[in-house]
């Protein structure tokens, strides 16, 4: 069983588009999958026409399992599960600064549902805070998506440097090149300068920047779904068999 998260600390890099995609991807070759939203904006949710868990407020997503497990929504997907997002995930940070170990709860919490699922993928919201390190704590891999330009290198540099200095393990950070625009110089010179000085934390597949990924928002389902042939699905796809393998997952 793995708990896969998408986080950056920034924001529009495609950390949900990637928690999506995976999330379907990661189902259809046949494991059971629960994709849980903690960006209270809840765009993952919206994209798999899930509403909101109105009743699942920070109490409950934290202290009490029955609570959290009866949020959890059937998707249309055979194997794929959603934990809907609301606004109050907004108070996740206050609530969990007031708790005892407030580092690592997301673990306790999701261990009630751990044992019905081979695959938790978490769609995080883009902060560096308490939620932040539990999910650094709680995950088994954490895919960061960033965009070859000078500002999301510079989140990744950043992130590493975080890592290092609370001692948190980085051989759990894997990178990943999102948007990328193969017709951009800044682009080519970003992903290798990025390869040069984090050699093996990236990983090789590349999602590009396609309008069929930003039409997710129209269809509201995967573009693994509605566009299977495109470039972005079978990118998707690489990158799933690509991950799973790296994390002995597959
Ligand atoms: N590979 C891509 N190509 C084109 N647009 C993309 C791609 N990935 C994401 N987007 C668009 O960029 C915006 C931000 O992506 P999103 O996944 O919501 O980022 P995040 O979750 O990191 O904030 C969305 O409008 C989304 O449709
Ligand atoms: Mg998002």
């Amino acid at each position: 069983m793995k708990i896969i998260a998408c986080y950056s600390n920034k924001g529009g890099v495609g950390k949900t588009a990637t928690s999506v995609n995976l999330a379907h991807a990661i189902a259809t070759s046949g494991k059971r999958t629960l994709l849980c939203d903690l960006d209270p904006q809840g765009a993952s949710g919206f994209y798999f026409r899930v509403k909101p868990s109105r009743k699942l407020d920070q109490a409950g997503f934290f202290k009490d399992d029955e609570k959290l497990a009866r949020s959890i929504r059937a998707s249309d997907f055979g194997d794929l599960d959603i934990l809907p997002s609301n606004q109050s995930f907004r108070e996740f940070d206050v609530f969990l600064s007031q708790m005892k170990d407030p580092r690592s709860r997301l673990k306790k919490a999701l261990a009630h549902v751990r044992p019905d699922y081979d695959v938790i993928l978490l769609d995080c919201p883009p902060s560096l805070s308490i939620l932040s390190e539990n999910v650094f704590r709680a995950a088994d891999a954490i895919v960061v998506p960033v965009i070859p330009t000078t500002l999301s290198q510079r989140s990744f540099e950043q992130l590493v440097a975080f890592f290092a200095e609370h001692e948190l393990e980085s051989g759990k950070l894997h990178g990943m090149f999102s948007m990328v625009q193969g017709t951009k110089r800044l682009h080519e010179e970003t992903i290798a300068a990025l390869q040069g000085s984090f050699s093996g934390m990236f990983l090789s597949t590349r999602i590009p920047f396609t309008s069929d990924i930003e039409r997710m928002g129209v269809h509201r389902a995967p573009v693994t779904e509605t566009a299977p042939n495109s470039a972005a699905s079978r990118a998707y796809q690489a990158l799933c068999r690509e991950l799973m393998t790296r994390i002995g997952a597959d």
